[in-house]
């Protein structure tokens, strides 16, 4: 027996199904499609080093605690970004976070109870189920099609649950989600508010990629469309976003919009949690937000993303055809593929690996690994040459494992 006694939720850790797959990526020549991370050459290194000059000039202050709310000056740039995307509000309605994964971690520890059930978007961001794991949630499943989460199959779920056992909490991201890709049509987004109001739980809109659009057609937040409804009332919603994917993750800097006794115990939560998110990263990015230069870098990360899309799904299925099936993204960085039940998953994936080309298996998106046809690709990090590479060494896998 060991020496400690660890709670529960750590008692046996399982660690994240993506991170597991980190040594395969040391093999040489491998093309990975399965990191979640952004293309290190759209990173505005020019602009983030003047950033990071000016924000030296402030002197003690970058240097200094700050407050656990977050800076003066990154509070009123992000205001305006929530402005620029539909919502309603102002400095004073952000908090900013250490990555818009503190977020999610600090709303569980405020509204959630071990046993406590929340609905979850499936398949699912793997950090999400992870949290909820940690927090003891009883984690519901709810189907996603290609227009985003199915409204209409969770409100048949909540309308048989017993009133005792109705979700506190669903958690969706609506642009361009992680794994799928797919953008969840306004109607829905209404219709998901109307429901959070009736059944009385609190939805968190995910939202670091809905800045990566193709097009001009992305709806606003799920947030606005609350505002929409309640007026001055209390918010059901809370919007969580990030510079992770639009500037550099290596900022970690996220941020909060909520109803303020929401952001006033999330805060409180905070401070036990970090203090405050790095003063340093906060001046550098609330000088990059100033210069101005923000909206050409995510202009031409768009474009290159784009390509890179284009480039994965048109060779896909110009190869593979009928075996695999998905739905183009509008935006962001991932397609959700699945595939002709025959081909055995584990035979597909050792035969990728061999052909030195990586994706995530599909069962790490399932709180219950129940999904085994399907895998998530991401496109942002390979550039063109080496993603019609991936498509070529893919397609040999698909073939050895057929
Ligand atoms: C859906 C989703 N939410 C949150 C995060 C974490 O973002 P951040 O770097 O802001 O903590 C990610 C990162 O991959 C993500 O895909």
């Amino acid at each position: 027996m060991s020496f400690f006694q660890f709670t529960p939720a750590f008692a046996n850790p399982q660690g994240s199904p993506i991170r597991e797959l980190f040594p395969y990526l040391s093999r040489p020549g491998m093309v990975s499609l399965a990191g979640g991370y952004p293309s290190p050459s759209l990173f505005d290194q020019e602009g983030l080093a003047a950033a990071a000059a000016q924000a030296m000039t402030t002197g003690a202050t970058a240097l200094q605690y700050g407050a656990t709310e977050g800076s003066p000056a990154l509070r009123e740039q992000l205001a305006a970004q929530c402005q620029a995307r539909g919502i309603r509000c102002s400095a004073a309605d952000m908090l900013v976070t250490t990555g818009s994964q503190q977020g999610f971690d600090l709303l569980l520890r405020v509204l959630i109870q071990p046993g406590d059930a929340v609905c979850v978007e499936t398949p699912a961001y793997p950090a999400t189920i992870a949290a909820l794991r940690q927090a003891g949630a009883q984690i519901l499943s709810t189907p996603v099609d290609g227009d985003g989460l199915d409204v209409e199959a969770l409100a048949a779920m909540l309308a048989a649950l017993p009133v005792a056992e109705r979700p506190k909490l669903l958690y969706t991201v609506p642009n361009f989600s992680n794994p799928c890709g797919t953008l969840l049509v306004q109607a829905r987004r209404e219709r998901l508010v109307q429901l959070a109001l009736e059944y009385g739980f609190v939805v968190v809109e995910d939202d670091p990629y809905g800045e990566l659009a193709f097009t001009d057609a992305r709806p606003a937040p799920v947030y606005a469309a609350a505002q929409q409804q309640v007026g001055e009332g209390e918010n059901p919603v809370v919007y969580l976003s990030s510079l992770s994917k639009t500037v550099a993750p290596g900022l970690r800097v996220g941020w909060m919009v909520a109803d303020p006794a929401v952001l006033r115990r999330c805060t409180v939560a905070k401070q036990t949690n970090d203090l405050c998110t790095s003063p340093l990263a906060q001046a550098v990015a609330a000088s990059y937000l100033q210069s101005g230069r923000y909206p050409q870098a995510v202009a031409k990360a768009c474009a290159e993303y784009q390509r890179r899309m284009l480039a994965l799904t048109q060779g896909l299925k110009a190869r593979l055809g009928d075996l695999v099936q998905f739905v183009q993204p509008a935006g962001g960085m991932f397609v959700w593929m699945t595939f002709d039940a025959r081909i055995d998953p584990q035979k597909l994936f050792d035969a990728a690996v061999a052909a030195n080309v990586l994706f995530v298996p599909g069962k790490a998106f399932y709180a219950d690994n129940a999904q085994l046809h399907s895998m998530r690709l991401s496109f942002a990090a390979p550039d063109v040459a080496q993603i019609e590479q991936a498509v070529d060494r893919l397609t040999e896998a698909f073939h050895k494992a057929s």
